[in-house]
């Protein structure tokens, strides 16, 4: 089957088109016949690093990356009731190997496609849609009228994490570059503030929630606007553990949190995608054969929604 083969980390020339054997079935798993991927920042990041590779696969070379899938069953094996071939379906993979024509997925990971989405809508969404939805849902417990403040609001992530704390009855204040404006005030967001021209911290305070996906003096910050009783929730770690001190002062409570594999939270999210109360927003999909212009665009850090690709 073709596949993208990583013989070792680097640059995107290392993602190299070639010819793997099509995977074969464990109990409990089914083969996807695979439609479309989804790219992330954590793709990119992986693809540089050897540390991270070996971490993953071992010793294991060439790898195959990649994550999130959207596709249709074409093998089942036993033990995947609630599955059945010509479904179509769509997984974050926590063993990767998703940058393939077939992938093997336990049925645990699986989620159904909501039928008037598309495969690049699905593929879209597992890393970026649950990185937001486990703060939000788990970790944060949001009522009605709430005020959140979303970083990144634009990114993967974050166009995820407007959508959901407005599910959730949030008010909803986002940052973004003045680019963006539209674009996250489309997805619902009360407030916009553009961070390079507004310090955010001047312009708002006393939110009781902030998810942050920009770290640095970014979530530093965040803890001044935040009420005493508040939550960050922070999923990258840059100056966390320093912060510590500062937040408790406050009586704010700060988190990293990292993505957690979880199927039943996929499902959750497949049914907000299937009601419309979410949606992906695709800012450009590639075809397979490329891969590495699909990476450096998700490198730019700068895309508004996802970057996908289509077999
Ligand atoms: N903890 C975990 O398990 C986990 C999981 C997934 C992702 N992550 C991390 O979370 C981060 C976000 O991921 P993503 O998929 O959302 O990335 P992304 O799609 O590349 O996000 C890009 C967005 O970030 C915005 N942005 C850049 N600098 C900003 C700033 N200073 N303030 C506000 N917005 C800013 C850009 O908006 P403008 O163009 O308008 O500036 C752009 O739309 C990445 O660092 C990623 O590695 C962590």
């Amino acid at each position: 089957m073709k596949a993208y083969l990583l013989y070792e980390a680097g640059g995107t020339d290392k993602l190299i088109l070639g010819e793997a054997e099509r995977p074969t079935l464990k109990s409990g798993e089914v083969l996807i016949k695979v439609k479309a991927i989804g790219i992330n920042p954590a793709d990119t990041i992986y693809r540089n690093s050897p540390t991270f590779i070996t971490h993953i696969f071992g010793e294991e070379r060439p790898v195959i990356m990649g994550w999130d899938i959207a596709g249709e069953i074409v093998e089942k094996a036993e033990h995947t009731d609630g599955f059945e071939i010509g479904d179509a379906v769509f997984a974050l993979l926590q063993n990767a190997r998703g940058y393939a024509a077939f992938v093997a997925v336990n049925v645990g990971l699986l989620a159904h496609k909501p039928k008037h989405i598309t495969f690049e809508e699905a593929a879209a969404s597992p890393m970026a849609g649950l990185t937001a939805w486990q703060p939000l849902v788990h970790g944060m417990n949001i009522k009605k009228g709430d005020r959140i403040l979303i970083h990144g609001a634009a990114g993967g992530v974050g166009h995820y994490a407007v959508q959901i704390a407005k599910y959730l009855g949030a008010e909803v204040i986002a940052t973004s570059s003045a680019k963006n404006h539209d674009f996250v005030v489309a997805l619902g967001a009360d407030q916009h503030i553009d961070y390079q021209t507004e310090n955010f911290w001047e312009v708002i305070k006393d939110v009781d929630f902030v998810l942050d996906t920009v770290g640095g003096e970014t979530l530093e910050r965040s803890i001044e606007i935040t009420k005493p009783g508040g939550t960050i929730i922070s999923i990258v770690a840059l100056t966390q553990e320093n912060l510590m001190p500062k937040a408790k002062e406050k009586n704010v409570h700060l988190s990293l949190r990292a993505l957690q594999f979880n199927g039943a939270d996929l499902r959750a999210f497949a049914d907000l995608l299937s009601t419309g109360a979410l949606k992906s927003y695709i800012a450009r999909t590639y075809p397979f054969a490329s891969m590495a212009e699909a990476h450096q665009q998700v490198e730019t850090r700068r895309t508004a929604g996802k970057i996908v690709l289509k077999m």
